[in-house]
Parts: C-alpha cells; sequence; structure tokens
C-alpha cells in the first residue's frame, strides 16, 4: 500500500512518527498548511504539537491555512495556546472567541490574495509547510487531498515540507487536482482558463525532495460540518434567484445554461445551489470556490457538467457520498489553487454569477458578511469579495431577520462594510429581491425596504429613509447620528423593534 502512497524510494527514510515530526516546529516560526474548509488539513502533526505545549513547552507560531481548518488544527492549537497569528480566515468558535477577546491576532483577508503575500514574503519568511497529501510521485511531487488551498505556495516558499499521507484519502482522488502557478509580475501571463472544465496544470504540486523533512502516516478522517437543514426562508430565497435567472435569459442577457455559478459557504448557499435541481436549468458548470453537498445533487441529476473549485467542503454525509463515488465525481470536478479558483481575471473572464451570504445589507447595497454588530468577528470575508467585486451578477442573499426577528438584516447603514454598493447587485431575502443594476442610492433604498425587509422592519427603515431625504443632500442621504440607530437599540434593548 506504501507503495502507491510514497513512490521514491529514498524519501520513505523520511518516515516517522507524528511526535517527531512535530519537533520540528519551534517557538516564533510561521508555519503554513494545507487545508480549505475542514478538508484537506493536515491532523497528526497539529496534535502532537498541540500536545507539546500543553505539557508546558512555549510555542508560538503564525499559522496560515488556506481558509478554515478542523478542530485538530485551529481548534487543538488554539486551546494549547500555540497560535499566536493567523490568516486568512477561519470559522472554529474556539479560534473565533480567542480572536474577538484578543489573544490571538488576526488579519481577515481576501483569499486570493494570500499566495501573492506568501510568495513576496509579506507574511515573513515559511518556516515550515505542514500538508496532507494524498501521495508523493517520483519526482517529490505532492498530490493533495480533499482541497488544494495555498499548498503549492505553502511547498514552493518554505524552507522545511512535512508531509502528512492520509490513507483514509481514497486514491480515486488522483488526476481531480490542477496545479498552475502563474509567474509574478512583470513576467506573469494571462490564465490560460477560458472554460470552467479547462485544465492547465500538472495534477501534483512540485516539491524540491530535498525540503521534504518528515513523512507522517495517518488516516484520520477530515472532520467535516454539518450543513443546516434547507428550511422554509432558504427555500423561498432560492426560488427568487431561479426565477430571477430564467428572466435574464429571457432578456438575453445570458445563455440558457446561464454563465458559471459560483456558490458561497454555508447553509444558505447550499441550499440556494440546491434548488437548482428542480429547475429547468441544464448543462450548467460552476466556477467556484468550495464545493458543498449541493453540487453532488446537481452533478447526479445530470444538471452541471463541470464543477471547478479549490475544496470539497461536504457534510458526513456528504463525505461519505463523495468517498463512496469518488471516481464518479472525479469526472465532473477540478481542485485548483486559491489563487486560481478566486482568480479575478478569471472570474471577470469567465462571467461567474456570483451567490454569496450576507450578515447584514444596508439601504444602500453596502453589505456586511463578517463582523457581528459591526465588531464582533464571525468568519471573514474569504473568497466572496474576489467573486464579488469581479462578478458578471453580483447576488447576496440573507434571511431579513436574525435572533428570533429581534434583529433586522436590513439595517440603515452596516455597522461593518465588507461589499460596497459598488459592487452589490442583487440583494434577495425570503421577503423577496431587489435587482440594484442601474438604480440611484435612494431608488435602491426605497427597493430593498419595499422588496427585502421584514415587515415589521420596513415601516422604521421608511421612516428614516423620508427624514434622511429632508436634509440637503439629497443623492445617499444618511442621518449620521442616527445611522446606527437600529444596532444601538438592539444592544440597549435586545431588540432592533420600536416600542
Ligand atoms: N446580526 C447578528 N447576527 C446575525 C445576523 C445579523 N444581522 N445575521 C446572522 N447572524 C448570526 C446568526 O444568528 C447565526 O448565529 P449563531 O451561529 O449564533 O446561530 C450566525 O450569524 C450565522 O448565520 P446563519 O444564518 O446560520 O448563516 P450562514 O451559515 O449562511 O452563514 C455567513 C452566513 C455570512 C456567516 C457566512 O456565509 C460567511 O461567513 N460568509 C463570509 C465568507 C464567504 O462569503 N465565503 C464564501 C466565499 S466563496
Amino acid at each position: 500500500m506504501l507503495e502507491r502512497r510514497i513512490r521514491r524510494e529514498d524519501l520513505k527514510s523520511k518516515i516517522m512518527s507524528a511526535q517527531e515530526a512535530a519537533m520540528f516546529f519551534k517557538d516564533g516560526m510561521t508555519v503554513a498548511t494545507s487545508g480549505f474548509t475542514p478538508a484537506g488539513y493536515p491532523k497528526a502533526v497539529p496534535s502532537a504539537l498541540a500536545k507539546r505545549s500543553e505539557e508546558g513547552e512555549k510555542i508560538g507560531i503564525t499559522l496560515i491555512t488556506g481558509a478554515s481548518v478542523g478542530d485538530e488544527l485551529d481548534g487543538a492549537l488554539t486551546r494549547s495556546g500555540v497560535i499566536q497569528r493567523r490568516f486568512p480566515y477561519q470559522t472554529h468558535k474556539d479560534i473565533r472567541n480567542s480572536i474577538n477577546e484578543g489573544s490571538i491576532l488576526y488579519q481577515d483577508m481576501h483569499l486570493s490574495h494570500v499566495p501573492q503575500y506568501i510568495d513576496y514574503g509579506f507574511f515573513g519568511e515559511i518556516d515550515i509547510a505542514l500538508v496532507e497529501a494524498l501521495a508523493i510521485t517520483e519526482d517529490g511531487g505532492i498530490i493533495p487531498t480533499m482541497s488544494v488551498g495555498l499548498s503549492p505556495h505553502a511547498i514552493k516558499n518554505a524552507k522545511k515540507v512535512i508531509v502528512e499521507i492520509n490513507t483514509s484519502q481514497p486514491m480515486e482522488l488522483e488526476g481531480v487536482h490542477d496545479i498552475y502557478i502563474p509567474n509574478k509580475p512583470p513576467h506573469r501571463k494571462p490564465i490560460p482558463i477560458v472554460h470552467p472544465g479547462d485544465r492547465i496544470g500538472t495534477h501534483y504540486i512540485p516539491c524540491d525532495p530535498e525540503k521534504i523533512q518528515a513523512i507522517v502516516i495517518t488516516d484520520i478522517k477530515d472532520k467535516v460540518r454539518p450543513l443546516g437543514s434547507i428550511d422554509e426562508d432558504s427555500q423561498k430565497i432560492s426560488g427568487y434567484i431561479i426565477d430571477f435567472l430564467e428572466h435574464e435569459v429571457k432578456m438575453n442577457r445570458m445563455p440558457k445554461n446561464l454563465l458559471p455559478l459560483q456558490s458561497g459557504v454555508g447553509s444558505v448557499a447550499n441550499a440556494v445551489l440546491g434548488g437548482i435541481v428542480d429547475s429547468k436549468f441544464e448543462n450548467l458548470t460552476c466556477y467556484t470556490e468550495v464545493i458543498q453537498d449541493s453540487m453532488f445533487d446537481l452533478i447526479d441529476a445530470g444538471k452541471v457538467t463541470v464543477a471547478s473549485g479549490t475544496s470539497f467542503t461536504p457534510s458526513e454525509e456528504g463525505l461519505k457520498r463523495l468517498i463512496k463515488n469518488m471516481k464518479h465525481y472525479a469526472k465532473h470536478c477540478i481542485l485548483r489553487p486559491m489563487e486560481i479558483s478566486n482568480n479575478p481575471e478569471v472570474a471577470r473572464r469567465l462571467g461567474v454569477i456570483a451567490m454569496n451570504t450576507a450578515i447584514e445589507v444596508d439601504i444602500y447595497g453596502h453589505v456586511n458578511s463578517t463582523n457581528i454588530m459591526g465588531s464582533r468577528m464571525m468568519n471573514g470575508i474569504g473568497g466572496s469579495g474576489d467573486f464579488t467585486r469581479n462578478a458578471y451578477l453580483s447576488i447576496f442573499t440573507t434571511v431579513s431577520t436574525a435572533k428570533n426577528g429581534d434583529i433586522s438584516s436590513i439595517v440603515p447603514m452596516v455597522s461593518h462594510v465588507d461589499h460596497t454598493e459598488h459592487d452589490v447587485e442583487v440583494i434577495v431575502t425570503e421577503q423577496g429581491i431587489a435587482d440594484l443594476r442601474g438604480t440611484s442610492p435612494v431608488e435602491r433604498a426605497k427597493k430593498i425596504i419595499k422588496n427585502c425587509a421584514h415587515p415589521n422592519y420596513k415601516d422604521t427603515l421608511m421612516d428614516y429613509l423620508k427624514r434622511a431625504e429632508n436634509g440637503k443632500a439629497k443623492h445617499e442621504p444618511h442621518l449620521l447620528d442616527e445611522a446606527l440607530s437600529f444596532h444601538h437599540r438592539f444592544l440597549k434593548t435586545g431588540s432592533m423593534k420600536m416600542r
């Protein structure tokens, strides 16, 4: 079995235990790992590293990953106090709490920017690349597992490489990956992807075998996250989007099989894509970041011919289904480095339809995707900005209220801005849809309040707008002393509703 997993004889001498490999990590190091969502991240070595710290050693590191990762990495290393700085995205409650308490320093970044930060040393030197692999080729090339993320850039730039060969990852994954690393400017060439299914690179990550210091064999499975059930609100949101896309086809603004779909993370995003299974659309393609459960439904229904992303992000059920039918899904899926999956040039060229989720939206179309009440980090912007800014059409979805109706997701002014009015084109809630293209700010505000706000908040929002319009500035009027009144009310009384 090991013959298939380590195909270069001299590297077999590098096999060691996770505990031995963990000894390479020293206090103050910068570590870049594989993993993008709880998929394809290293598990055995981080657990051993956490143990070293729990036993009293002082080890603090900067941790850079593709996106969020599983408990063995973000959870264990947070609880043991190993993570000091973290880039560029997370979703784990322990690390989120530490970031919000100030014990971990975090920069929330556009994911497509991260590879360049690594290449140019903006994070400092990468001491260790710690990557999960399916196998190592005869040349030392590393075949990733369920995600690619930033592994190519971590491996290329790190002083040392540590590999976890994960035997629980199915060999049928070989060939799914497409690794292409653009040159640095001014020698960068156009990325030759003109269709989501185009393959432009190798199926392994090139790696100088001399850099490989340790190989750890493990069979720990990805600790995937559950997806919320597809509820009535998500179904309504999905329905509005499908009707809207049908209208766009009728207006000759896109072909019958649409343009490549990008769909964000989370339950609503999964439900939106899931709704397409029962729609009339066929021969669809996806150029996205994460491939969630609903994509398998679309592939099985013969609706999606090809899905390009950087990671499989299934639920537990979805993971079983994926592993069992890997050969079948591998024919329809491509995993690329995040620099390519999230590339602005490619998103713009393909004319992606971007569908992402907001925490709150304001009446003029600015979107907050990251900070609850303006100052409590949720996850991060992830790839939503990469796609939103460069899409052919950028859509944001959100349920119109949160916390049992005490919070309106439509507010006069967002408490934190991730996506601006210049990039956000369509807002959808379970109440309805607002197409903001070709509208002035005040026209936008009226549409958003009328179509998307919850009935409990419509009058208060409209009242705010009317009073703001009474001032001198008529273009995008605000009452600055009241702009965050909805948030203040919630913080004081526990509800944004007027009493
Ligand atoms: N005010 C306060 N809290 C709010 C809120 C608001 N306006 N809107 C949502 N929330 C809370 C929910 O109550 C829930 O809290 P809980 O975890 O305590 O139950 C939490 O935020 C998540 O909301 P949920 O409705 O379950 O949304 P989701 O699973 O669809 O995730 C985002 C929504 C915005 C957090 C998620 O999509 C995200 O992190 N997006 C940014 C990154 C991204 O878009 N990546 C994709 C790029 S390809």
